[in-house]
């Protein structure tokens, strides 16, 4: 939500905080600005903003370029107070025009501020809730003569979600950055500094980063870097390497980032099970700050996430019952905490987020510990908040995911949360140690079976496209189905395609279809049909064999996914998409790829933008 840079050093800072901005425009590109201080005595401000992707930016200053200048600011925005716009693009400046400011997050009691500053008689130059920051932080800064100062002050004002960088038209060596509860890391580089909601913005430069706390303020000049609380206190933040280069952040001969993330899948997920599973077949979850005690204590499980990760939640719902038999819920983080859910010492919270930074999630894991439950956090970003504040972390090691919609997180997400239900029935014994070891050796096995349905995917791109053009017919809607781990995953394709492509598109249990959402069938429209494995007589199977009759006979075009050699599947589909056999609960590792690229294929027929859908970020900082 929102992407924001700030850079004193030795180089242009506009060439630094653009190329900055490109890496963070996956966090939301509604308008783009940059802020650079001029080099020099005289000093001022210099500032460019335009609604529209940052290539809008790019543009413009290519037009009119702005003079040199070695510390800048720059902002690419999610809007959420005022329409996507010009005006209401970042910097904002202050009422004399001598601070610049961007922000990410929400300040919740801006209405109350914006009336006291306007009856001091300042006037608004946009609709956001960010410019009364600018406005206070001009105002301190006439009296205090020192940003730093000024922006303490200024936070203890205000109320919300905040990350925030601001520099002085006479202090061309100075960035002044604030967080609360929105991210913020300090990039270190020689003799130059960076400040940044992701380390992808300065990773070209630089890999040692510093990570900043909660409620921290950071100035950083050409001299180094200094941190304080908000109470002005001297503070320090965690430093840290990143152990991953520029490269991860290119497209890497790829169309799109998405293309590139869904190929990477067999490789993130034999990357997040590596190390983990011992010589003897013992699970060993070196991060994860929680006894085998603590383990056994447990008597019932709640899992919190949003979007893709509450999928991947679901899928874990029916692994971590079946394989240790502890009640387990899954919940949507941002209905959590409003009903009061029931947890104690002996509840394990398990937070599901990819960017570590959700803030409905991040919510949800307080509330949880204020009702002293335990949280383990499962989350593709070192050192970012959720896994900070929750008692024990397993990182899924996706590496960067750069594209809106989520791939390669989501399979190593069910990846670590398979770790953790088998860890859970190791520890307390509720499984044989050979039933235990049979599911790993399946586990082991999933990421050069994922690589099988990738290198099958061009049967499905043609169809998916086909389905695009033909988008006419069968009532300009996509239903999916499934049942057990199916129905999950029938969600997720749902998910994508709805992102990708800006159509109506919904998953089902299949069984619920016949309850309601049958009437949506109608002649030609496409329905994918996500089958379990017929072995063993698969009750599961004949289910959903009934209800492919039943969306048939009204018409629909099934496509159905299903294991390759299930003769029963192929002759009730229009069109079969097969995946190696795998072990049911493991299934969705193999299902959800297909699905993937049917979105990315689908959507582009369409024209659409598949790296940056329009109306999203990647990374939801506001609740
Ligand atoms: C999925 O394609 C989306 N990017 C979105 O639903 C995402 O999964 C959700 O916002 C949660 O993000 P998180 O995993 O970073 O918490």
């Amino acid at each position: 939500m929102c992407g924001i840079v700030g850079y004193v050093g030795r180089r242009s800072a506009v060439d630094v905080v653009i190329d900055g901005l490109r890496r963070l425009e996956y966090r939301g590109y509604d308008s783009a600005g940059v802020a650079l201080v001029a080099d020099g005595e005289a000093g001022g401000l210099e500032v460019d903003k335009r609604a529209g992707k940052l290539a809008n930016l790019e543009a413009a200053l290519a037009d009119h370029p702005l003079p040199e200048s070695f510390c800048g600011i720059g902002h690419t925005r999610w809007a959420t107070h005022g329409v996507p716009s010009d005006r209401n693009a970042h910097p904002h400046l202050s009422a004399d025009g001598r601070i610049a400011l961007i922000h990410n997050g929400i300040i919740e009691n801006f209405a109350q501020l914006r009336a006291e500053l306007e009856s001091d008689g300042i006037e608004f130059a946009s609709d956001t809730d960010t410019e009364v920051a600018a406005h206070l932080l001009g105002r301190e800064y006439v009296m205090e003569g020192n940003l730093t100062e000024a922006m303490t002050r200024v936070c203890s004002r205000l109320e919300g979600a905040f990350t925030l960088l601001a520099v002085a038209a006479d202090d061309p060596d100075t960035v002044v950055g604030a967080r609360r509860n929105s991210p913020l890391v300090v990039g270190l580089g020689r003799d130059e500094y960076f400040l940044a909601s992701d380390v992808a913005a300065f990773i070209a430069y630089t890999t040692d980063a510093i990570e900043l706390g909660q409620d921290q303020i950071v100035t950083i000049d050409r001299s180094g870097v200094s941190v304080r609380g908000f109470d002005g206190s001297p503070s320090e933040g965690k430093p840290f390497s990143v152990d991953w280069d520029i490269t991860a952040a290119e497209k890497g001969g790829y169309e799109t980032f998405m293309a590139k993330e869904l190929r990477e899948q067999p490789q993130a997920v034999a990357d997040t099970l590596r190390g983990r599973i011992d010589e003897s077949g013992q699970i060993v979850l070196d991060e994860v700050r929680m006894s085998d005690q603590d383990f056994r204590d447990v008597d019932k499980v709640f899992i919190i996430a949003c979007g893709t990760s509450y999928h991947a939640g679901l899928v874990t719902k029916y692994a971590i019952e079946h394989w240790t038999r502890i009640p387990c819920e899954v919940e949507l983080a941002s209905e959590f905490r409003y009903r009061d859910p029931v947890l104690d010492r002996s509840t394990l919270v398990v937070a599901i987020s990819q960017s570590g930074e959700t803030m409905d999630t991040l919510m949800a894991v307080r509330h949880a510990k204020d009702q002293k439950a335990r949280v383990l956090s499962i989350s593709n970003t070192v050192g970012s908040t959720i896994p900070r504040e929750s008692d024990a972390v397993l990182y899924t090691r996706a590496g960067i995911e750069v594209a809106v919609a989520s791939t390669k997180a989501f399979l190593t997400q069910l990846a670590a949360c398979y770790l953790v239900g088998l860890h859970l029935a190791q520890v307390r014994g509720i499984k044989y140690a050979d039933e235990v070891s049979a599911v790993l050796d399946e586990l082991v096995a999933a990421p050069g079976k994922i690589a099988q349905v990738i290198e099958g995917l061009e049967p499905v791109r043609q169809m998916a496209r086909d389905c695009a053009l033909n988008g006419g017919s069968g009532g300009g809607r996509v239903l999916f189905i499934g049942r057990h781990v199916g129905y999950p995953v029938a969600l997720e394709g749902a998910l994508k395609l709805k992102e990708l492509a800006y159509l109506h598109a919904e998953g089902f249990a299949a069984g619920e279809l016949k309850h309601g959402p049958i009437s949506l069938v109608e002649e030609g429209t496409p329905v994918i049909a996500i089958v379990p494995s017929p072995r063993g007589r698969s009750l599961l199977h004949d289910k959903i064999i009934s209800n492919i009759q039943e969306v048939k006979a009204r018409g629909a075009r099934v496509i159905a996914v299903c294991e390759e050699g299930d003769r029963i599947t192929s002759a009730h589909a229009d069109f079969v998409i097969e995946t190696p056999a795998s072990p049911t609960l493991l299934a969705p590792l193999l299902t959800a790829v297909p699905l993937q690229e049917f979105a990315i294929e689908f959507a582009t027929a369409l024209g659409r933008d598949i790296d940056q859908p329009r109306n999203l970020a990647k990374s939801v900082t506001v609740e």
